[in-house]
């Protein structure tokens, strides 16, 4: 055999080998046979670099290089689903469709909700050319190159099948279960914060910069919803089965119904069943299966009226509580934690769960030894939702009070009007509040001192090098490096400190831990003041007229600088040289995010005013225009938007965007 014929013969079987083993779970050939093919058809093309081809099965490994990710725009926008959380709404929305497609018979299409991110794949003459995020639902993240090392994921689809030249395919990428109990196991050995569910580990893979990384993490997907001028048949459940024979993974679970009872069974039965699936679902998707009824029934402005998601209750189990104990946070917060027998839930051993505050602790009315029922929803964190009162007998104990003193430094607890928690109002003195404050300011989305955690803080702290962010600037090789036995990593230590003068003014915004300011509101905050000068001299009407800032919030920005150490502190972080405005970039970027872009407004607003939403497009650098045409970028719809305006933008393939998700793009 030629060089060539012999390349082409391996990515042939190698892409048979992986779907065999990947998509079918049925290999054909044992890991050490495969290994050697693969071992083989690199060294070939590393021999002949003229034979590349991208999408070559050697192409999964992944690559060290760093990439940031490029923005691409969907090219049918990525809308998602309402909700329903009992059989009665399920009825409702069947009703709907049935009046909506007006008496004509119809069949609904029942599969699995995916609880992981969703992805979408672009597929040229049978080759895998893009991979996106959902982002916005407008644009996303190009991932592609992540996306290749994910192996039930074809890069070219099996030959001589009748796939469309030119489609799209969606689906969800996840981690399996046991992936992610051991990523998350590792992660506990190398101190490092865990993830919460497998949607935020598939997630933060798939965000990785490195594809080494991703091809390392056995991520899984499967897909679930085929697009383009031209698939095979009307049916949504039909175009799946063909796209499974074109190599795709399609659950095997779908089931098409044609009756309420049929929809209600499948979910009954799925209900159980789930839990022995290997990636986690989180309820069931009903769809509309004619495509040309999908038409009929159209979309609002966020989801199709031709699907809905049914939510799974989620689990509970009963449990005996032993003591509650309370946690200062670093902002003082006082959040009182359930301690329990341990009991088994949802594949986890649970045995703390938060009360959140004062107040749902006391409607509980929670007594030592009650017997409680806890519940786990898509989060890890499990919550107590209630108390078998019945089951109390003469040996219950004390009713749980809440603390009324700092249980880490003492200080009488205050509450402030109108708020639900208690606060430790010792914020210069308490010791978890300063620690608090200072693990906040150096964690990964704040500052980003990595060479800093939770336990050198804690030792600083004893020693007396640290009381607050700005003392890190202060601290020298030698402090740190006492019987000189540390040398290498007290160098790390303070290098790392100063590079953090390099991370931008929003994130510095955010590090400061001001209390109610998240990520989110920094950036608005940031992006609105420009500079830390402008920000502290802000006035609660000024700040609450930014997008996104409530009068808590801005109560809160103005209380934290009429405090002189707060001001204090910020002049020393100055001096260290920590970013304190926008930088040229950044100031320019905020007014040409539009740019080129003619919007229509449509409908009526809960957010802003029409006139509020006009300046903003301007003040972005778009235009404002009056009726949908070819020329229109996108429409910025409210409720009620016109169905004729509707059916346009629909007919000129023109995107619609919902006020947050037009907010979201601005702000990003
Ligand atoms: S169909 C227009 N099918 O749920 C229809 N979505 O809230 C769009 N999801 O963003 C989606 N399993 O990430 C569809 N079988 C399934 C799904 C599914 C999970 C996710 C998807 C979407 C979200 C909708």
């Amino acid at each position: 055999m030629e060089t060539k014929e012999r390349i082409e013969w391996l990515r042939a079987e190698l892409h048979r080998h992986n779907y065999n083993y990947y998509v079918l779970n049925t290999p054909e050939i044992d890991d050490r046979a495969f290994d050697r093919m693969m071992e083989e058809l690199q060294r070939l093309e590393a021999e002949h670099p003229e034979m590349y081809d991208a999408n070559s099965p050697t192409q999964r490994v992944g690559s060290d290089l760093n990439r940031e990710f490029v923005q691409v725009p969907h090219k049918y926008p990525m809308l998602s689903l309402s909700n329903t959380y009992n059989k009665a709404e399920v009825a409702d929305f069947y009703e709907r469709v049935r009046t909506g497609l007006e008496g004509e018979p119809f069949e609904i299409c029942c599969e699995m909700k995916y609880d992981g991110l969703s992805i979408s794949l672009m597929y040229e003459n049978g080759r895998l050319v893009r991979a996106v995020t959902r982002g916005d639902g407008v644009q996303g993240d190009d991932v592609t190159e992540n996306v290749k090392t994910i192996r039930c994921i074809p890069l070219c689809l099996t030959p001589g099948t009748s796939y469309p030249a030119d489609f799209e395919i969606r689906g969800e990428i996840l981690m399996p279960w046991t992936s992610f109990e051991e990523l998350n196991r590792e992660r506990e050995a190398n101190e490092e914060p865990l993830f919460a569910n497998p949607r935020n580990a598939a997630s933060g893979t798939l965000k990785s910069k490195s594809s080494v990384v991703v091809a390392r993490r056995k991520l899984d997907a499967y897909l679930y919803y085929l697009l383009g001028e031209e698939v095979p048949c009307d049916g949504h459940y039909e175009n799946l089965q063909a796209a499974r024979s074109w190599g795709f993974k399609i659950s095997e679970g779908m089931r098409k119904a044609t009756t309420l009872q049929e929809i209600f069974d499948f979910i009954d039965f799925w209900d159980g069943e789930r839990k022995r699936l290997p990636v986690a679902t989180d309820g069931i998707v009903l769809k509309v299966n004619s495509q040309r009824q999908q038409r009929a029934l159209g979309f609002t402005a966020k989801s199709p009226r031709w699907a809905i998601a049914y939510k799974f209750q989620a689990e509970q189990a009963a449990t005996q509580l032993r003591a509650v104990t309370f946690q200062v946070g670093r902002t003082g917060t006082v959040t009182p934690v359930a301690n329990m027998d341990p009991v088994l839930l949802a594949g986890t051993v649970v045995k703390r769960a938060t009360l959140h505050n004062a107040d749902v602790m006391e409607q509980l009315d929670l007594h030592i030894g009650d017997k409680v029922l806890v519940e786990k929803g898509g989060e890890i964190i499990p919550k107590i939702v209630g108390v078998d009162k019945e089951a109390r007998g003469a040996d219950l104990g004390e009713k749980v009070r809440f603390v009324t003193h700092c249980p880490e430094c003492g200080a009488p607890l205050v509450r402030y009007e109108g708020e639900a928690a208690w606060y430790c109002p010792n914020e210069s003195a308490c010791p978890t509040q300063i620690k608090g404050r200072i693990e906040h300011y150096i964690s990964r989305r704040a500052m980003n001192i990595d060479s800093l955690g939770p336990e050198t803080v804690d030792e600083y702290y004893r020693r007396g090098l640290i009381r607050n962010v700005a003392d890190l600037y202060d601290i020298q090789v030698q402090q740190i490096n006492g019987d000189g036995s540390r040398e290498k990593s007290a160098r790390k230590v303070v290098a790392s400190i100063a590079a953090s003068t390099e991370v931008p003014f929003e994130r510095v915004v955010f590090a400061l831990g001001i209390r109610f300011v998240g990520e989110i509101a920094a950036k608005a905050l940031a992006r609105n003041f420009k500079s830390i000068d402008a920000l502290a001299s802000a006035t609660v009407e000024e700040l609450s007229a930014v997008g996104g800032i409530g009068q808590v919030i801005a109560r809160s920005v103005v209380d934290y600088f009429a405090r002189p150490e707060n001001r204090e502190l910020i002049e020393r972080l100055k001096a260290h040289g920590v970013r304190m405005e926008l930088s040229e970039d950044e100031l320019s970027a905020h007014s040409d995010r539009l740019a080129g872009q003619t919007v229509v407004i449509s409908g009526v607003f809960a957010r802003h005013s029409r006139d509020e939403y006009k300046a903003m497009i301007e003040k972005h650098g778009g235009k404002n225009a009056g009726s949908i045409s070819a020329k229109t970028s996108f429409v910025l719809a409210g409720a009620n938007m016109g169905p004729a305006k509707l059916e346009k933008a629909r007919k000129l393939a023109v995107r619609i965007l919902s006020e947050d998700e037009f907010l979201a793009m601005i702000e990003m």
